[in-house]
């Protein structure tokens, strides 16, 4: 497993440029599963769940070529089944559920298990394609939704932590090639939505009012190929935002979208970070020293979830205390005990996370365990002084498109160690 080697203490600076969103890019790559046609899919990211997404959908039968950051996706005939363990590897894949069942009206994938960062259930999607009239049955380790019609009708998708980013995507995808008018009510407003509904409207589909609560579809009869390119990954983004203030640099995110990151730009600049807008590129760099700030995870509009861990890297250095809330996965705090070897002090109690910050962080070995906590540990320790070595970087690799090369470029000393 390969792991980092970051020598801490060097400011950022330079330009990065900002990769295609994995969270759009996934669902989008399966809804390519509606129809036969050739879809062409742009400004897609290198990384590994990426690559696995492209695996399912070669397993389910469809033609799948790369070219630069294209994908061309063919899924002339497909299978209704997925493969157990490919698809059991990683959560995103059960967004593959919503487009088989729309187009051969059933599904049989692999149940997708609890991970890291909480429980994560899916009964909200599963209750979405009971609305549409799939019959759920659960058996061997395998959910399956079948229905002889797909019918449009109305429905509430709201849960425990308020909407779902996927549950909205699947049902989104299996109510275009439904019969009649389906409104999602409580749909998850999130950026990545916006975008599936945008390349599913290429195809054909009839989709209204995504990026707001209630989401109208109507149902069309077939869905054809169609040319998109994915919006830019505004947690990659917001990443680099924070490396940027967490080492005292000056960086330019070529290509943000800084429509997509209003609460993270407001919380930063409480942080004394600023942040600008220069055309189509964002420019970071402190203002003065870091400010203590509290952080609550909210659905979209409010902080990403996604962006909690690397926020709280960013804390441990601020003098003060700040208080980080996670509302929206019950266990993402794994990164604390990690940021506790760099010296962070960082109590737990409950859903918050109480940082007395201001400490100097020192280098240690710390191992990443899950994609977000992983990137906060490359910020803590780019802003600490000494060696840090970050293990078990293939979590990293999942979001992240070229992270070590990327950060070289703005004069991190990090260094991959691949293991042989
Ligand atoms: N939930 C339910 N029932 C469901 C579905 C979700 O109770 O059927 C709960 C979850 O347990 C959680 C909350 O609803 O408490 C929100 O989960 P959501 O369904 O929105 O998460 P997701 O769609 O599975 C996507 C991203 C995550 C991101 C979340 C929240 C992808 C591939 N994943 O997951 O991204 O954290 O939305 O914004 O789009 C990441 O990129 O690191 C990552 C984990």
């Amino acid at each position: 497993m390969d792991s980092f080697l970051i020598k801490g203490g060097v400011p950022l600076h330079g330009e990065v440029a900002i990769s295609g969103a994995k969270n759009a890019v996934l669902p989008i790559m399966a809804a390519t599963l509606l129809t036969p046609e050739p879809c062409v899919i742009r400004r897609v990211p290198k990384l590994s769940d990426v690559r696995f997404m492209g695996q399912i959908l070669a397993w389910l039968g469809a033609k799948v070529s790369l070219e630069g950051d294209t994908v061309r996706i063919e899924c002339r005939k497909v299978k209704g089944q997925a493969d157990y363990d490919l698809v059991r590897k990683m959560r995103g894949s059960i967004c593959i559920m919503g487009p088989l069942l729309g187009r051969l009206r059933k599904a049989r994938v692999s149940l997708p298990g609890g991970c890291i960062i909480g429980a994560r259930p899916v009964n909200l999607h599963l209750k979405g394609f009971e609305a549409l009239g799939a019959k759920i049955t659960i058996t061997g380790g395998y959910v399956e939704a079948s229905a002889k019609r797909l019918s449009g009708s109305a429905m509430f998708l709201g849960g425990r932590s308020g909407s779902t980013v996927l549950g909205t995507a699947n049902v989104m995808m299996a109510a275009t090639l439904a019969e009649g008018i389906t409104v999602i009510e409580s749909a998850a407003c999130e950026p990545e939505v916006v975008d599936l509904a945008n390349f599913l409207n290429a195809m054909g589909a009839k989709i209204s009012g995504a990026g707001s609560p209630t989401v109208t579809i109507t149902g069309v009869k077939a869905l054809h190929g169609a040319d998109h390119e994915v919006i830019p990954d505004r947690i990659e983004t917001a990443t680099y935002a924070i490396a940027a203030a967490a080492t005292n640099g000056e960086v330019t995110l070529k290509g943000a979208r800084a429509d997509h990151l209003h609460a993270v730009v407001d919380k930063l600049r409480e942080a004394g970070v600023l942040v600008e807008r220069c055309g189509p590129d964002l420019k970071v760099r402190r203002h003065g020293r870091l400010k203590s700030a509290d952080v609550t995870t909210l659905p979209y509009s409010g902080f990403p979830t996604d962006v909690q861990a690397q926020m709280m890297a960013l804390m441990t250095l601020t003098p003060g205390i700040s208080i980080i809330t996670e509302r929206i996965f019950e266990s993402r705090f794994m990164h604390v005990s990690e940021l506790a070897r760099l010296g962070a002090d960082i109590e737990i109690e409950g859903p918050s996370a109480i940082v007395k910050g201001g400490k100097p962080l020192s280098g240690a070995p710390v191992m990443a365990s899950d994609l977000r906590a992983s990137a906060a540990l490359v910020i803590a320790g780019l802003a600490a002084r000494g060696t840090t070595q970050v293990n078990r970087v293939y979590h990293i690799d999942r979001g992240y498109e070229n992270i070590d090369g990327k950060l070289r470029q703005l004069g991190a000393r990090i260094q991959r160690i691949e293991e042989s």
